[in-house]
């Protein structure tokens, strides 16, 4: 019996299976606890500002759906998810530039679903998979669970840099897939032009491996039109997952994978295997708010919304951040990552942060290789713009208070992770 199967508090530790050996809480969670206090300003979490729906509005949906739809809402569905709304779906991709068949969709409890069953059916343990430099922390999870070796490809100013891209490809043996978020990225706040879209496709197709396109933000830009999704270009080497989570409520939870054919019969089986089947009730609320409400309009205020919060990010960070720190520019979605001075540790930096009342997410969340002391990424989406104004103030305070503390005693940590994106970053 090992030590730890002594412990009182889990008497199963050695019985898992090694898979679950990566499910691990991360340090920093016993200080969202405290940061979830309602003195403390959070630039950490990525939750949607719901309050900007109209909450009346799903209340007579859902009444409606259970007194007239009651027999469907409250029964079992299909796997593949419900066909009327795998047609709205493709109504709103459509403003992506995917126009596909309904039949090439599955509906899942949120795109986070979409990347378990798209990891569980193409990953062996020991599998590689390419990933942004940083990357979504949620799938890097997923990766991690199903034991993949999770390899970082650089980025630039437009997102994931095809050379290293190139690279990585020709180095690493057995890569399933090249996982990217190419609009509005969570965290590096970064969006690949047109360009380099297409640029990524044909080195994904020059070496066989199947693009994953996580693309949760792509209607939530600030400027123009949506950018055009990787898989508007190619429909057999995309698997692209979608949310309702950004554009209507993430508390609804529901997603959708639109993948070549052969992969979503697999991805249909996976799915129900792991739930029979998406909440019908859920599925019905939202076909029944596209078909009857101006779903396009409420995308617009939260576009509007997001901008005014991004605008009180990035003008008060550059009022207020000491030199030497610099960050992203989003063009969209929710995230700006911010890269410290030298020498500062955005992990051992946080309980500091906490006790002067602000959090954020440390850069390490976001890497599976231990980077990112360096880095945090700060959230404007769900504080109103003067939370978020004096949110900065306060990180500011500590990060004055790092940098003097610094330049008495040195350095605590060797900085481990290079400056980058500096060339779009504003800097002080
Ligand atoms: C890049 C990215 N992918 C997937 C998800 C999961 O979203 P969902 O709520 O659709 O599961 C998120 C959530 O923040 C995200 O940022």
């Amino acid at each position: 019996m090992s030590e730890q199967s002594g412990s009182r508090l889990d008497p199963w530790i050695d019985s898992y299976a090694q898979r679950a050996q990566g499910l691990t809480a991360s340090a920093i969670r016993a200080l969202f606890a405290v940061a979830s206090r309602p003195e403390v300003v959070s630039l950490a979490g990525g939750m949607p500002y719901v309050n900007a729906l109209d909450a009346n509005q799903f209340a007579d949906i859902t009444a409606r759906v259970i007194r007239e739809q009651g027999n469907t809402a409250l029964q079992y569905g299909s796997g593949q998810g419900d066909q009327k709304l795998r047609e709205q779906i493709l109504e709103i991709t459509s403003l992506v530039g995917v126009h596909s068949h309904p039949d090439d969709i599955v509906v899942t409890a949120g795109s986070q679903m979409g990347l378990d069953l798209v990891t569980k059916i193409f990953c062996d343990p020991g599998d590689t998979v390419l990933v942004e430099s940083p990357s979504y922390v949620g799938a890097l999870g997923v990766f991690r669970s199903y034991q993949c070796n999770v390899v970082h490809v650089d980025m630039d100013e437009n997102g994931l840099n095809p050379e290293a891209l190139r690279t990585a490809l020709a180095e690493h043996k057995n890569v399933k897939f090249i996982y990217t978020i190419p609009s509005f990225h969570n965290p590096a706040g970064l969006t690949q032009n047109q360009q380099r879209r297409e640029e990524i496709l044909l080195i994904a197709k020059e070496f066989g491996v199947p693009i994953l396109e996580d693309d949760p933000y792509g209607l939530l830009g600030f400027e123009g039109e949506p950018p055009q999704a990787i898989r508007a270009l190619d429909d057999q080497s995309v698997i692209y997952l979608g949310s309702f989570s950004k554009t209507i409520a993430s508390g609804l939870r529901l997603g959708w994978v639109i993948a070549p054919h052969g992969v979503r019969e697999k991805i249909v089986l996976a799915a129900e295997a792991a739930t029979l089947c998406p909440s019908n009730f859920v599925q019905l609320t939202i076909s029944r708010y596209l078909a009857e409400q101006p779903w396009q309009q409420q995308i617009k205020v939260f576009q509007e919304l997001y901008r005014e919060r991004r605008d009180a990010l990035l003008d008060s960070m550059q009022a207020l951040m000491p030199a030497g720190t610099t960050w992203t520019i989003p063009e969209g979605g929710f995230y700006s990552w911010v890269t410290l001075p030298p020498g500062l540790d955005a992990t051992s930096m946080l309980p500091r942060a906490v006790a002067e009342l602000v959090a954020y997410v440390p850069g390490t969340g976001f890497y599976a290789d231990g980077q990112g002391s360096q880095n945090l990424r700060l959230s404007y989406c769900y504080p109103d713009p003067d939370r978020i104004r004096e949110g900065v103030r306060r990180l500011a305070v500590v990060l004055e208070a790092e940098i003097e503390v610094l330049n008495t005693f040195g350095p605590a940590h060797p900085a481990a992770t290079p400056s980058f994106f500096s060339p779009r970053s504003d800097t002080r």
